[in-house]
């Protein structure tokens, strides 16, 4: 089976650290490389994390480092829900090795994109900012990168950091904004299709019964998100970050419409919102996105089970 060249810019981060598990997991795809940027915390954190993954996953996919700051706003966190190292204050290790790459995530992923001739896809889980910095520095990307799948944004759902914006978007919008006129297709799993993609606390517990190093591991890192959405009165812990990487593969097991998306950057209350026609008369000219709206839970979930749990 020829498998699809992946690239993930994550801002690793728990639900980020599913997501990459389960595209190591997944026969069809093959990681070509991974890049961190800052978000869920900063840099200094969600670079080794991401390589922590690979001592996790017996891996030793290459790693890079990304931005250390949105493009104009202040960096602001999220260690609510993903604890102050990231990974839910889960201890993980560093490989015995580690490499530390020299070249920064924007020049590897135009390296690598241009390698791939029009073949690699583009996973982003965090905000946008490393994805920004390479458009800018090299305007003809989406010649070479034609696609990029997001977690972020909104349609219809509204925001979750505030009413309006997503965090990922909110974090910088002027990058999210960058991205989506840059005249790549934007596949955007937003928060409508993500909130459906949940782990109750049984399966959890399921997964660590498991007691496979992913499934202990998935458990541990999520406890602190579960413990404060659940006291919340959500059913669970939203896996948003895996949804891009599923849909890659089973776009089947989603439903989604074609539309205009944009990214709002000067609201006062609405800075950060994906403003898509969607739902309007007035349509933008162009349809630059792929809005996914809706997910079958038990195959997502069932999928995401199976995957974790591949890491022994
Ligand atoms: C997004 O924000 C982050 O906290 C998660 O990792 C996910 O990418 C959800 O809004
Ligand atoms: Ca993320």
């Amino acid at each position: 089976m020829k498998k699809i060249p992946i690239w993930m810019d994550c801002d690793t981060g728990t639900d980020d650290a599913v997501a990459i598990m389960t595209a190591h997991a997944l026969e069809e795809l093959e990681i070509i490389g991974l890049s961190s940027v800052c978000g869920n915390a900063p840099q200094a954190l969600t670079y080794p994390n991401t390589l922590r993954l690979n001592r996790l996953m017996g891996t030793d996919y290459p790693v890079y480092r990304g931005a250390e700051a949105p493009l104009l706003k202040k960096l602001e966190t999220a260690e609510t829900f993903h604890g102050k190292n990231g990974l839910g204050d889960v201890e993980l290790p560093l490989p015995e090795n580690p490499v530390y790459r020299e070249e920064r995530a924007w020049d590897a992923l135009y390296e690598t994109a241009k390698a791939y001739k029009g073949e690699l896809k583009l996973i982003a889980t965090g905000p946008l900012t490393n994805i920004a910095i390479a458009l800018g520095k090299y305007p003809d990307l989406p010649e070479y990168l034609p696609e990029i799948l997001i977690m972020g944004g909104s349609a219809a759902f509204g925001g979750n950091v505030t009413p309006a914006a997503e965090f990922n978007i909110y974090a910088d919008p002027e990058a999210a904004a960058a991205v989506f006129k840059s005249g790549m297709h934007v596949v955007m799993c937003g928060l409508d299709v993500t909130m459906q993609g949940y782990f109750t606390p049984e399966d959890l517990d399921e997964l660590e019964a498991g007691g496979t190093a992913g499934g202990r591991f998935t458990k541990a890192c999520l406890s602190k998100a579960m413990k404060a959405l659940t006291q919340f009165g959500l059913p669970g812990v939203a896996m948003h970050d895996s949804c891009p990487v599923v849909y890659l593969v089973h776009p089947e097991y989603f439903e989604a419409e074609e539309a205009g998306v944009y990214v709002e950057t000067r609201g006062s209350i609405t800075n950060g919102k994906t403003v898509t026609d969607l739902y309007s008369d007035k349509q933008f000219d162009k349809k630059n996105a792929t809005v996914v709206l809706k997910l079958d839970r038990d195959k997502f979930i069932g999928l995401l089970k199976k995957s974790v749990s591949k890491i022994k």
